[in-house]
């Protein structure tokens, strides 16, 4: 196996293990289980909160399922009719999910702190996708992958919330609450910046290609 790959196996596990996890909302009771035990009632028996919830993360995890697959370049390059159309796909489940999310954002746990961070990260991943999506019908192929590299970092934001809660409760012994405060950002902002130096050593490998060979590889 080569080393360029290894990175490759957490990465789709993560997205596939998180990307089916929003199952088990339905196929077992999850009212005594996950984030719906600690609802109120009032909110979790709303019928526009429950539904607007599902579509977040029947989406969401159609999102993730779908997304990975996307940066894989030999995908890209053998079956471009397949990255097209589960681009589409990805980019529908991110529109609906993100803006389902903004909506439950305003009735998270934790107060301003999480309703502060889940909301501004619907909103980021509402308008990267909308700008990967823009730049793409623009052939703006770059600035697309840009966007999508962002976009998709913010996606995995689901993947190490659920890595961070449950090693800050069990390991760290912080309490629930603090302990979602504190990742309702940190499940995040840690990626984009992973996202910007990704980008960033794109660029360089760009201009040393173009330095080297005269043109510029895509
Ligand atoms: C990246 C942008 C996302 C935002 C802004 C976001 C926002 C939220 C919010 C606000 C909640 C409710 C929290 C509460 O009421 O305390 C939630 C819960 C949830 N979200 Fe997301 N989410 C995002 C991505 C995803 C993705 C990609 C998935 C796919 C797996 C997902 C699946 C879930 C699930 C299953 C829950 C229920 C909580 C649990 O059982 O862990 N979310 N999300």
């Amino acid at each position: 196996m080569k080393l360029k790959t290894l990175p490759w196996i957490p990465f789709v596990f993560f997205a596939i293990a998180i990307g089916l996890y929003p199952l088990m909302y339905f196929l077992v009771d999850m009212n005594n289980n996950g984030l719906l035990h600690g609802k109120p009632a009032a909110i979790k028996n709303n019928p526009v909160w429950h539904t607007i919830f599902y579509l977040h993360i029947s989406f969401g995890g159609i999102a993730l399922l779908t997304g990975w697959s996307q940066f894989s370049k030999k995908l890209r390059s053998r079956y471009l009719k397949t990255h097209r159309w589960i681009g589409k796909i990805y980019v529908i489940a991110v529109l609906i999910s993100s803006s389902a999310g903004m909506y439950i954002a305003l009735f998270a746990d934790g107060g301003l702190i999480c309703v502060m961070g889940f909301g501004i990260l619907a909103l980021l991943w509402f308008y990267t996708i909308i700008k990967a999506y823009t730049s793409i019908r623009r052939l703006q192929i770059q600035e697309h992958q840009r966007w999508m590299i962002l976009n998709y970092a913010l996606t995995f934001g689901a993947v190490t919330l659920r890595i961070w809660l449950p090693l800050m409760q069990n390991a760290m012994h912080i309490d629930f609450i603090i302990a979602y405060r504190i990742v309702s950002w940190l499940s995040w902002v840690p990626n984009l910046i992973v996202a910007a130096l990704i980008i960033n050593k794109n660029k360089l490998v760009r201009v040393n290609e173009t330095s080297t060979t005269g043109s510029l590889v895509v």
